[in-house]
């Protein structure tokens, strides 16, 4: 099997997997590999995660021409943003998870990191993690916020909408949005309890160990 025909096969895995476990429902939500020419494989749009057909997966060229497959998630762009910034990234994750989402509704007094460092977990896999403000789905501009604040997170927030997180692996960036959603989960279980976030010292010391 080539590298394309295994990577097309893991994102109707991955996309099955994350319905699920109700991380996606209809058809929100799209993933995304890159390939080793620079190409993307990326979810169709209007694709429900739960039922992908690996033939049909939309290849893109770094430009954003479509190359082969049906046509592309409306947020391919903003996918290629985060390529362009990151060259590590070998992958994406979008979806409208419920946790993660509720997160993007409520009022941020600050915008750089927006959930508190609750566990060792969170800090590893997902980093600081700022708020994008909004733009409708598919909205062009958005993929100029989402540049400038690529280069420095792997995650970042959509107001209103829900996460983008990167990884150098399918794996990686699926373990790091479950991760998301779970503190997301966390955060509102916690409610207005007097909690203890770790320390900036315990965040320093995980960042030191566990950086990649
Ligand atoms: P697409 O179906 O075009 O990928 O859009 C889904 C989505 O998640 C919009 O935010």
């Amino acid at each position: 099997m080539s590298e394309e025909e295994s990577l097309r096969e893991d994102l109707v895995r991955y996309g099955r997997v994350l319905y699920d476990r109700r991380l996606a429902h209809g058809s929100a939500g799209n993933l995304s590999v890159r390939l080793a020419d620079g190409a993307i494989l990326v979810t169709p749009t209007n694709s429900s995660l739960g039922a992908l057909d690996a033939a049909r997966i939309s290849k893109v060229s770094p430009g954003g021409d479509l190359l082969a497959g049906d046509p592309p998630s409306k947020e391919a762009f903003f996918h290629l943003a985060v390529y362009e910034q990151r060259p590590a990234a070998g992958a994406i994750v979008h979806l409208h998870s419920t946790y993660s989402v509720a997160v993007s509704c409520l009022c941020h007094e600050r915008t750089d990191d927006i959930l508190p460092p609750l566990t060792a977990y969170h800090v590893m896999r997902v980093g600081k993690l700022p708020l994008l403000k909004y733009f409708r789905p598919g909205d062009r501009a958005l993929a100029e916020a989402v540049r400038a604040t690529a280069r420095d997170h792997k995650a970042m927030m959509l107001a209103n909408h829900g996460p983008i997180v990167s990884g150098r692996t399918l794996d990686e960036a699926v373990h790091a949005y479950e991760e998301l959603e779970e503190t997301a989960k966390l955060f509102f279980i916690l409610g207005d309890r007097k909690t203890a976030p770790l320390t900036f010292e315990a965040v320093a010391e995980i960042n030191a160990v566990f950086a990649s």
